[in-house]
């Protein structure tokens, strides 16, 4: 019995069955790049965890090789979870991971490749000197997993962190090795945080003051910020920070403009989760990667048979603010873009709408910039909103009329609009400055009447308006729609289950039901063709 599978999506990574999760280990070597993901060989549910491993050239298109790491040994007997790697000097990659062991404790482990040589790296080898890093007295031995790539200090010893939690302070543990196999816990956490919880899949790593780009996990000095990352289980977030990482007292400080937890900066304010970067030596980038995990009920997961899908890499930076990231999708995406369609210079006024036809809607690459006439009419910002982004949206839909926006677009749109995913901007008045709301609201997007988790994602974007500009970039591909607003500083991943919007049913709509007129200056969107997935 095969069910109808409107949801696969045909540009994103996902394996042709079974659970997956966290990309682990990303990395490129000798020109060819590597992606690991958590793994259930035996189910589209969580389980039986291990590193799956899939090659390529261009992070797009991918050939899925045999799991890399797998329970075999005593230290990773009950699972094989979340970690890192890292390229030692003489091109020498080393992966880091947490291995559950025959008593159910998370421990960090080390894998090798057996054979240098082989150009996908097929083969991984677990020595005997595992584990390298056991939950010691006093630790929480369920909260101590997901080891970093390392970072080596001018001292000649490499550091890593380790996610865990003390009662409800959330804390990435620092250990100190000088060969990469005896390594010894550090007296303080490299950073924690009260009342944030389990940390799991931190990450940690230089970015440069001046541009886009990437630069060495190792990087120290002058011209650069650091960047913390953690995933937080409680809220099912992403949170980083901007800050300062003092080598000496090896102790990381987020700016004052960063706040730390839960009301923090997001990489992605909808469904993104266990992301990790690693700095690409061929192009000097700082790639991420991201696990965007199903919105329908685990039954319906075992019914299609899959669950999880990886999201597109983006490029990370900071950006010129030196307060927030900016993302933005690889250029080598833009490989699978087929027939175009283009519009200039397109008025929308109250209430209107027009249908963006000539391209397959339900898997397209959608590039928008309007043009905001007068801010005037922006309607009055209340300073309490500026605490949940997701509520405010779910306040003020596009069925809301305002006074600048909401426009935008309406993805996965069925003829008649019974469902849609709209992505949207609303410009607000506060005192002296506006305030810019980006939504990717999921609660129109499909008539099925399960428990779906179709939210209205939202969060606030930092962008100066006086160029009266504001840009908006989707990657729709049948159940996920991956939004970039100005330019890639504020990012939102919603996974949606349409049931008329499928196939060619799926229509793609531009709107506004604000009482200002915007201008569509331009918008080009493409058919995507499928990746090569084998
Ligand atoms: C994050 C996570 C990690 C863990 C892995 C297990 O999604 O819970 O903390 O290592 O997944 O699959």
């Amino acid at each position: 019995f095969q069910v109808k599978q409107f949801h696969r999506t045909g540009y994103h990574f996902q394996p042709p069955n079974n659970w997956i999760n966290d990309p682990t280990g990303p990395m490129q070597f000798n020109g060819i790049y590597h992606l690991f993901y958590q793994y259930n060989p035996k189910g589209a549910v969580w389980g039986n965890i291990v590193w799956a491993h899939a090659v390529s050239k261009d992070m797009i298109n991918w050939e899925s090789l045999d799991p890399a790491i797998y329970p075999t040994k005593p230290f990773d007997i009950n699972g094989c979870w979340s970690g890192s790697a890292t390229i030692l000097p003489g091109k020498k990659p080393v992966i880091l991971y947490t291995g559950v062991d025959t008593q159910n404790h998370q421990v960090q482990n080390y894998a090798i490749p057996a054979n240098h040589s082989d150009p996908y790296l097929r083969e991984w080898v677990k020595p005997d000197d595992n584990p390298i890093a056991a939950p010691g007295e006093g630790m929480n031995a369920s909260a101590f997993r997901d080891p970093t790539t390392a970072w080596k200090g001018k001292d000649g010893h490499w550091r890593i962190v380790v996610g865990s939690k003390r009662k409800h302070r959330g804390m990435a543990v620092l250990y100190r090795s000088r060969d990469f196999v005896h390594w010894i816990k550090a007296q303080h956490p490299l950073h924690s945080s009260a009342k944030t919880g389990m940390w799991e899949c931190p990450d940690f790593f230089p970015v440069s003051l001046h541009d886009k780009t990437g630069l060495d996990t190792s990087l120290v000095g002058a011209n650069l910020k650091h960047v913390m990352k953690v995933s937080l289980d409680v809220t099912r977030f992403e949170y980083y920070t901007i800050g300062t990482y003092n080598p000496k007292k090896d102790r990381y400080v987020p700016d004052n403009t960063s706040e730390d937890g839960w009301g923090g900066l997001r990489y992605d304010y909808g469904n993104y989760y266990a992301s990790k970067s690693f700095f690409d030596d061929a192009t000097n980038r700082r790639i991420l990667m991201g696990w965007s995990n199903e919105s329908d009920t685990p039954q319906n997961d075992v019914d299609k048979g899959w669950a999880g899908i990886q999201t597109i890499p983006r490029m990370l930076w900071l950006d010129s603010n030196m307060k927030q990231l900016v993302q933005w999708p690889i250029e080598e995406l833009e490989t699978l873009r087929g027939d175009k369609v283009e519009i200039s210079n397109q008025q929308i006024k109250k209430g209107e709408y027009f249908e963006v036809t000539g391209i397959t809607a339900a898997q397209a690459d959608v590039d928008v910039t309007f043009l905001l006439p007068s801010l005037d009419n922006a309607e009055q910002f209340d300073p309490s909103w500026v605490k949940n982004a997701e509520d405010l949206c779910g306040l003020k839909g596009t069925n809301v009329q305002g006074g600048v926006g909401p426009f935008g677009l309406l993805t996965l749109a069925s003829k008649y609009l019974e469902e849609y995913t709209p992505v949207f901007f609303r410009v607000f008045k506060a005192a002296q400055k506006h305030v810019v709301l980006m939504c990717s609201d999921a609660r129109s997007s499909s008539l099925k009447k399960s428990e779906l988790y179709t939210p209205s994602f939202a969060g606030f974007v930092n962008v100066d308006l006086a160029d009266g500009k504001l840009s908006l970039r989707s990657l729709i591909d049948h159940s996920i729609v991956e939004s970039f607003g100005a330019k890639g500083k504020t990012c939102i991943t919603s996974r949606v289950y349409p049931t008329l919007a499928v196939f060619n049913d799926a229509h793609l709509y531009a709107f506004n039901n604000g009482t200002e007129t915007v201008t569509i200056e331009s918008l080009n969107a493409w058919s995507m063709k499928n990746a090569q997935l084998k």
